[in-house]
């Protein structure tokens, strides 16, 4: 079983048609197929520019969110089949911003994740701490709640992403030995919810701050398997660089 290293782009609300074609443009060139996993997640509006660029390469596309529903009466949003038919591949699920600004929780979060599943494509699902939960030693319990939301999910159409929310944006990290604590954590989770076999094959992100003069420390913590970027990965050397930082070669589970 082994690990090979998942290093995805979440452009949140930022991103033009042109920009996203320039942006990919300049990756598909660069990104082989014996390095990390890439994915860049623009938001919908670029989705049809983003993959008409990326297929056939190495770069897959990704949506930052979907329903949980296949149709329906739900104005503004958008079903994970509707993405699939454009061919895009990956959904990101349960991103703090959804859990801050929009309601969303543990359980339509899981609900959005299988119901991505379902439409064949993989998800990225996050979850992560407050300030203050990490302040009064609560981390692991949230991580360890939030986590529930996984079960039924397919882990080989899988990836967790601790996020912890105080370092989003803020440009402060947890340091590798924060995000090596609690992606243990996640991975022992993991374990009870997905069985031990998936668990050590399962890719855990860290996002929060990455960049490229902290990716190569996060990145080279035991269960760190990849990076979910935000304001970093805007700019396409920035993202670059981050890439460049994660071990190319495929991690042994076991090592
Ligand atoms: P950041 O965002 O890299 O800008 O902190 C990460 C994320 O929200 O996924």
């Amino acid at each position: 079983m082994s690990r090979r290293p998942l290093i995805a782009a979440n452009w949140k609300m930022h991103g033009t048609v042109a920009s996203v074609q320039a942006y990919l443009e300049a990756l598909v060139e660069r990104v082989a197929g014996s390095g990390p996993e890439v994915v860049v997640c623009p938001p919908f509006t670029l989705l049809p520019a983003a993959v008409l660029i990326a297929t056939g390469s190495e770069v897959a596309i990704g949506a930052q969110n979907c329903h949980w529903e296949d149709a329906g009466a739900f104005t503004g949003e958008v079903a994970p089949a509707m993405l699939a038919e454009l061919g895009v591949r990956w959904v990101i699920a349960g991103h703090s911003e959804r859990r801050q600004y929009f309601g969303e929780s543990d359980a339509t979060a899981g609900a959005r994740a299988r119901a991505a599943q379902r439409a064949g494509l993989d998800v990225i699902f996050c979850v992560g701490e407050t300030l203050e939960q990490r302040e009064a030693g609560e981390t692991l319990a949230v991580l360890e709640r939030q986590s529930t939301a996984i079960d039924g999910l397919d882990p080989a159409h899988l990836a967790l992403a601790y996020e912890p929310i105080w370092a989003i944006g803020t440009g402060k990290t947890a340091t590798a030995t924060q995000a090596q604590e609690a992606h243990a954590a996640l991975r022992r989770r993991a374990g009870e919810m997905l069985g031990e076999s998936a668990s050590a094959g399962l890719r855990i992100l860290y996002g929060g701050s990455v960049k490229p003069d902290n990716a190569a420390q996060l990145l080279g913590e035991r269960d760190v398997d990849g990076a979910l970027v935000g304001g970093a990965s805007l700019d396409a050397e920035g993202f670059w660089a981050i890439i460049h930082a994660a071990p190319g070669e495929r991690r042994g589970a076991e090592e």
